[in-house]
């Protein structure tokens, strides 16, 4: 079979692009705004045209699938959630007035956001996509996947939305909707951002929390991880992060900035989708002979908390609670096996605040947390 072409709007630093390239299918067209996304983008697809700015588009090309991870900064929780009528957020609208302009319509369009639009103004945004896609002809299908289903420790829950109209986009997104995540105990590392610690700390164990690409509002900064038998207290660096996200280290080394350092690589790899979850995504629109995947006995016809949801054109929609939210052959790796290549020990300063933050703050405390950190301090007893 040929293989599919496809056309990105939002293109980031191309985790779709590198993700759907090892999937088989071949883009033809890239479009981001920018400058250091761009510089990546051009180092990383030399061949592959590039255009500046969704709003100055007047069409795209034929292509057999249309993608997009449009700007989460109004949508996510970090962000300013002015919603989908906000004004990075509301750019999506130009994904459907592009599908209207062009006279051949991609069979498939593949659109991604943060989960957390699924709970703001009652999931206004994904009801928008859903429906502008249906008006044009396309059954639906999203489903919440979170990347450390897909081999790298990172909790990184995002929502995925694919239109088609032709085909099956449930058999597509749900292979893997009826398993459920592993659990893994005691964990022998606990992930956490130790800019935080006020009302949260984004305890994650054994993987890192998710890689933010800053809100607008505030600065990208690495994570922390906690390695419980050690007593070890490290960041990431960098090149860890792109690992972290499914691409080669050095991915976004164009965009280093002479006087700013990495600090911009961080908010790009943050941004991005993660190259092992388009991939996975990209074998399913690849795939002549797409699998049945048995899913509609899940669905139900309300349901106010849910991850994965289908409909289209006269159909009732149908929701699903509690899907998996990782692949039939979902795979965790610890971060012991995945290794930490560039990390760095996390300076007593920036421990110190957390801790004391996090001592002060309302939070439920982990006191072996708060041993360690004290001691990693240097400090013979836990702050008060
Ligand atoms: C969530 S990120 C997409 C990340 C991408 N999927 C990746 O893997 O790196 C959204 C992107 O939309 C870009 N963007 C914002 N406004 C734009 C516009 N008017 N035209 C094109 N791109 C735009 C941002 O610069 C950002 O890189």
């Amino acid at each position: 079979m040929a293989y599919q072409t496809v056309a990105s709007l939002f293109s980031g630093i191309g985790g779709f692009e590198a993700g759907f390239a090892a999937a088989g299918l071949k883009t033809s067209l890239m479009c981001e705004k920018d400058p250091a996304a761009r510089a990546v983008l051009r180092n990383q697809f030399p061949n592959i045209d590039l255009v500046e700015d969704v709003t100055l588009m007047a069409r795209i090309p034929d292509c057999d699938v249309l993608v997009g991870g449009w700007p989460c900064q109004d949508l996510s929780q970090a962000g300013r959630m002015a919603g989908v009528d906000g004004d990075q957020s509301g750019l999506v609208a130009h994904v459907f007035r592009l599908l209207d302009a062009t006279p051949k319509k991609p069979n498939t369009v593949v659109l991604e956001n943060v989960a957390f639009s699924l709970n703001l103004q009652k999931g206004k945004a994904v009801q928008y996509v859903t429906s502008e896609l249906a008006a044009r002809g396309y059954r639906w299908a999203y489903r919440v996947l979170d990347t450390r289903e897909f081999g790298l420790p990172h909790r990184r829950r995002r929502i995925f939305i694919v239109g088609m109209l032709e085909g099956d986009p449930g058999s597509i997104l749900f292979d893997g909707i009826k398993r459920k995540a592993a659990e893994d105990d005691p964990p022998s590392h606990i992930g956490f951002y130790w800019t935080e610690g006020n009302r949260g700390v984004g305890w994650t164990p054994d993987a890192v929390p998710p890689l933010k690409g800053g809100s607008g509002l505030s600065i990208p900064s690495p994570p922390a991880i906690w390695t419980t038998a050690t007593g070890l207290f490290q960041t990431p660096g960098i090149e860890d992060a792109e690992r972290l996200q499914g691409f080669a280290a050095g991915w976004t080394a164009a965009a280093r900035d002479d006087a700013k350092g990495d600090r911009g690589r961080w908010r790009l790899v943050g941004n991005a989708v993660s190259v092992p979850v388009a991939e996975w995504l990209g074998r399913g629109i690849a795939a002549s002979d797409i699998a049945e995947v048995e899913y509609q006995d899940l669905g139900v016809e309300t349901a106010s908390q849910h991850n994965a949801a289908w409909g289209g054109p006269g159909q009732t929609s149908r929701y699903v609670p509690s899907a998996g939210e990782g692949p039939g052959d979902a795979k965790r790796v610890s971060v012991e096996t995945f290794g930490l290549n560039d990390a760095r020990t996390l300076s007593l300063r920036a421990a110190e605040g957390f801790l004391r933050r996090y001592m002060k703050s309302g939070l439920t405390k982990n006191h072996d947390f708060a041993r360690a950190l004290a001691n990693h301090c240097g400090l013979s007893e836990v702050p008060a």
